[in-house]
């Protein structure tokens, strides 16, 4: 290729920039630590919402410990590069996507967990530890971190904490938020700041814990995180009610919320979600049913209040309502549930999956339309919800190589985010802005909330290098 005058400088200066950053990192980080090749970090470039818009990274750093991290900060900020910090790349937005020359840094490696104590009922962790591992290593103290996305075997707690997830317990015991007391950030300019505290109270000035959960990599980094724990509750007993329409399994959602039940999970999957995961997974659901509603109880004697929430189903005309024999069957269930975001990807090969939470009192107008926009687009979208909190995932299945499919993909998708908007609901109940619902943002939260927003931002990234285009 022959190069202009005017490109070869910039490329030269390109190369340099590229030559300090790898040198200065090297002075702090062991040579195994710092990936260069492109084809390996090329894997780093994205995370499960694949079809967003993603760089090439220039290096991907996987350090193991807080000083290293500092070291990647700092020297990020001397040379003005980006930096991208990245868990398990489970999430479902683009936040943790590549930008073009930026530095990757994974926190995977740092994933001890510090602390279990069942006193203060906390666990101190670093941010790469796996959901499902800190479960089961609480859980041999007798304690439970509920938050529990549908990825939690693969994903980490510092994504956790970046995109605020929520999962399958939410309805009875809170989301991510609710559970991190304190944390260790490593900030842009390299600086550790400690956040909250490790004790049940504490009111000591803003709360800048809460402003970290969900900031999506955008204001520092988390090294290391002070957990809430809970006691362990007994194993929960699953509940299948059949409906003839999505309209009575959420009359059924409100009825059960609104007789003061608490179940520990109250969850939705249409007529597609089912078919789906029976076609990839062979679980058996019922294919005849427009909802399946799962609802579940983990206190000692669960029995009364699913006999009662099975009666608040029948009243709402449910066609089925079938107790899971056991702890073993009712797992089995949440596994099918578990699998509803993959296996509808299986059905046209792509899914731009939404994640709007509306009230629930609302959640049968937004079910009904979604109905409608799938037949205005003429498009398959599945939905599989968390329906006792509101938070549905109307999943739009598409063939990304078709061009026609994909632009009424994405109109279909953003006509789901306005009218849950519409409906009092949030675009985003648990995975985030990213890169994926940026315009929406300004959209939800208006024109002074996202001055608010960026005025922040400045505040603890003031050459804006920590994971730019995400957000806002
Ligand atoms: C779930 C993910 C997609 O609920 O949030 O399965
Ligand atoms: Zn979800």
């Amino acid at each position: 290729m022959i190069m202009s005058r005017t490109e070869a400088p910039r490329d030269e200066a390109a190369g340099d920039l590229a030559d300090q950053l790898l040198g200065r990192l090297l002075d702090g980080l062991p040579a195994e630590a710092v990936l260069t090749d492109p084809d390996v970090t090329a894997a780093y470039a994205n995370d499960m919402a694949s079809f967003c818009a993603a760089g090439a990274p220039a290096v991907v750093v996987l350090p193991r410990t807080v000083e290293q991290v500092q070291h990647v900060l700092r020297t990020a900020s001397a040379l003005r590069v980006p930096v991208v910090p990245q868990g398990a790349r489970t999430g479902l937005s683009g936040g943790a996507n590549a930008v073009d020359g930026c530095v990757v840094l994974s926190l995977t490696r740092m994933n001890r967990v510090l602390e279990i104590s069942p006193v203060d009922r906390i666990a101190v962790v670093e941010p790469g530890v796996v959901n499902a591992d800190l479960s089961r290593a609480v859980g041999e103290h007798g304690l439970y971190y509920p938050p529990d996305p549908s990825s939690w075997e693969t994903c980490t707690i510092g994504g956790n904490i970046g995109t605020a997830s929520g999962g399958l317990c939410c309805v009875k015991y809170g989301v991510t938020a609710e559970y991190v007391l304190g944390l260790d950030v490593v900030l842009a300019d390299g600086r550790l700041m400690s956040t909250g505290r490790r004790t049940a109270k504490g009111v000591a000035g803003y709360d800048l814990t809460r402003l970290f959960v969900g900031s999506e990599g955008s204001l520092g980094v988390v090294v290391r995180a002070v957990l809430a724990l809970r006691p362990k509750p007994p194993q929960q007993l699953v509940l299948a009610a059949e409906f003839a329409s999505s309209a009575a399994a959420c009359d059924a959602v409100c009825r059960i919320m609104a007789g003061g039940h608490v179940p520990s999970l109250l969850e939705l999957m249409d007529r597609t979600t089912v078919r789906a995961v029976n076609d990839m997974a062979h679980m058996g659901l019922p294919e005849e049913t427009e909802a399946l509603l799962l609802a579940a109880f983990d206190t000692p004697d669960p029995g009364p209040d699913l006999a009662a929430v099975g009666a608040l189903c029948e009243a709402a005309g449910a066609t089925s309502v079938v107790p899971a024999d056991d702890a073993a069957e009712s797992e089995l269930l949440l596994q099918a549930r578990r699998l509803s975001l993959t296996a509808l990807e299986a059905v046209k090969g792509t899914t731009m999956i939404d994640d709007v939470c509306v009230p629930r009192s609302a959640l049968g107008r937004m079910l009904d339309g979604v109905a409608a926009i799938g037949d205005k687009y003429g498009l398959t979208i599945g939905v599989c919800a968390h329906a006792g909190d509101g938070n549905t995932h109307p999943t739009v299945c598409f063939d990304a190589r078709d061009a026609d499919e994909s632009r009424r993909a994405h109109e279909s998708f953003d006509e789901i985010m306005a009218l849950g908007l519409e409906l009092g609901g949030t675009i985003t109940g648990e995975h985030g802005v990213g890169v994926l619902k940026k315009e929406w943002l300004a959209r939800e939260i208006g024109p002074v909330g996202l001055e608010m927003q960026r005025a922040v931002k400045t505040v603890f990234d003031p050459l804006g290098i920590l994971n730019p285009g995400k957000l806002f």
